[in-house]
């Protein structure tokens, strides 16, 4: 069992990238930011509070990996609850432990989200940090929320990145930062398609070791 660790910061592109990749090994793919927020989506649909870590703990602990909706959980508001329910200790370590589970799956995994290289999976058989400017962040978000009819302003969104950035950086459990092994890939310069062929060529040569 073979397992690709994915992180960086919100709208880096790893999400697309870390799909991409799945799909060309044959591997399963997870997406760990969904566990947080489906975690937070079912606090908010029970109306239960955002700020009771046992309560989220308890939500979290029976959370079906099985049943995460992309198109659902994608919205903004659950987003930013995610990120508030994520600094909480008992929330991680129940999420964590799901997401061991499923990187024990064979023939391979990729998994994505903040602390996968540095916590969840440390040995993974090889960690990718897709960053990209804040700046080219917004762009990218800023021009999905058009093609798909929406509305929204470039400075809001450069702040919401620029604070959940800060919320994600600097909690005191796993915060965001690239494991000391970890092969950075700075996209703020590059097509999908070059972000696609050169975290091929660092998985390929891992691979082979
Ligand atoms: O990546 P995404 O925007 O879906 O993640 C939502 C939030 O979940 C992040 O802002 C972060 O606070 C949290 N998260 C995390 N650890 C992960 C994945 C996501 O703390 N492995």
């Amino acid at each position: 069992m073979k397992t690709i660790a994915i992180d960086g910061p919100a709208a880096a592109g790893k999400g697309t990238l870390s799909r991409r990749i799945a799909e060309d090994y044959g591997f399963h793919h997870l997406d760990t930011g969904l566990t947080y927020r489906a975690t937070a989506k079912a606090l908010i649909d029970r109306g239960l509070p955002l700020d009771d870590e046992a309560v989220a703990a308890g939500v979290a602990r029976n959370l079906d990996l099985g049943g995460l909706d992309r198109t659902v959980l994608s919205a903004h508001d659950i987003g930013e609850a995610a990120s508030k329910i994520a600094v909480m200790p008992s929330v991680r370590r129940a999420l964590v432990e799901a997401q061991r589970g499923f990187a024990a799956r064979e023939p391979g995994t990729v998994l994505d989200g903040r602390d996968i290289g540095t916590v969840v999976c440390p040995d993974a058989a090889v960690k990718l940090y897709v960053t990209a400017s804040p700046e080219v962040r917004a762009t990218r978000r800023l021009d999905e929320i058009v093609a798909g009819g929406g509305v929204a302003d470039f400075e809001t969104i450069l702040d919401d990145i620029r604070r959940r950035d800060e919320r994600d950086m600097g909690r005191a459990d796993s915060p965001l930062r690239p494991a000391d092994d970890a092969h950075l890939l700075d996209t703020s310069e590059m097509s999908i398609e070059a972000a696609f062929s050169a975290a091929k060529s660092i998985i390929d040569a891992a691979l082979k070791h």
